[in-house]
């Protein structure tokens, strides 16, 4: 696939190195140029906004950003944009949406058209840079909450390409739910000194 990823910061870095790993073409935006031209080249993708547009968009950089980012990109209609964001508290211990909404019901609305999917919130940027096997035959779960199933799709077959398991956690407003997860995760590996080599997973009996 082609895949814009706009942020070259922890998860922005962390995303090119799997997804150019795994065989996708991959352009790369941020608001530091030369910061995302370097890690475009490091990884052998392009930089910049791509001239024909990308199967998907992963907006990789703060909550509070990520409308302009997007705004940037030069979106088309009906476009895949993946939402990783955790709207934090400035000290990483609470979410500032929440309950009656979600961050990524907010950037839905802000963009009309846009065909956003909430997924990757809930995996650290350390856990997504060492890839998808968690060991003893273990892969990381990745949670995929969507209202367009096709938009579902594309992610989910992208997650699974770079070897993660997928777990449909339903429509977009389920954003509600994995955006606290995301904010557990932090708090367990930043505040109950956890460290950042832990990921959430749903177990089922077979
Ligand atoms: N870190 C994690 O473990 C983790 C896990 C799950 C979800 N998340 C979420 O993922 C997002 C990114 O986290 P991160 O840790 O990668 O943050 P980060 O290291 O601070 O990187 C954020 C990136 O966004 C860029 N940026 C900021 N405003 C922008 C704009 N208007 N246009 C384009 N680029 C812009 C920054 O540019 P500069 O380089 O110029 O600063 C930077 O490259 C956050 O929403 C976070 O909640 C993070």
């Amino acid at each position: 696939m082609n895949i814009t990823v706009i942020g070259s910061g922890n998860m922005g870095s962390a995303f090119v190195k799997q997804l150019t790993r795994a065989g996708h073409h991959v352009f790369v935006m941020g608001r530091n140029a030369a910061k995302a031209q370097a890690l475009a080249v490091q990884y052998g993708a392009a930089f910049g906004p791509p001239a024909a547009g990308t199967d998907a968009v992963i907006v990789a950089t703060p909550y509070e950003e990520a409308v302009a980012a997007l705004r940037q990109a030069h979106l088309r209609p009906g476009q895949v944009v993946i939402d990783v964001t955790n709207p934090l508290t400035p000290d990483y211990m609470g979410l500032t949406v929440g309950h009656t909404g979600s961050a990524a019901e907010t950037i839905a609305a802000a963009l009309p058209g846009v065909r956003l999917v909430k997924a990757f919130n809930t995996v650290f940027a350390q856990v997504l840079n060492d890839g998808a096997d968690f060991g003893q035959g273990r892969s990381v779960q990745i949670f995929v909450a969507a209202d367009d199933t096709t938009a579902k799709d594309v992610v989910s077959t992208l997650a699974r390409s770079m070897g993660f398991e997928v777990v449909d956690a339903g429509g977009l407003r389920n954003a509600r739910y994995l955006e606290p997860v995301g904010a557990l995760n932090v708090y367990l590996g930043y505040g109950a000194g956890l460290g950042t080599a832990i990921t959430p997973c749903w177990l089922r009996k077979s």
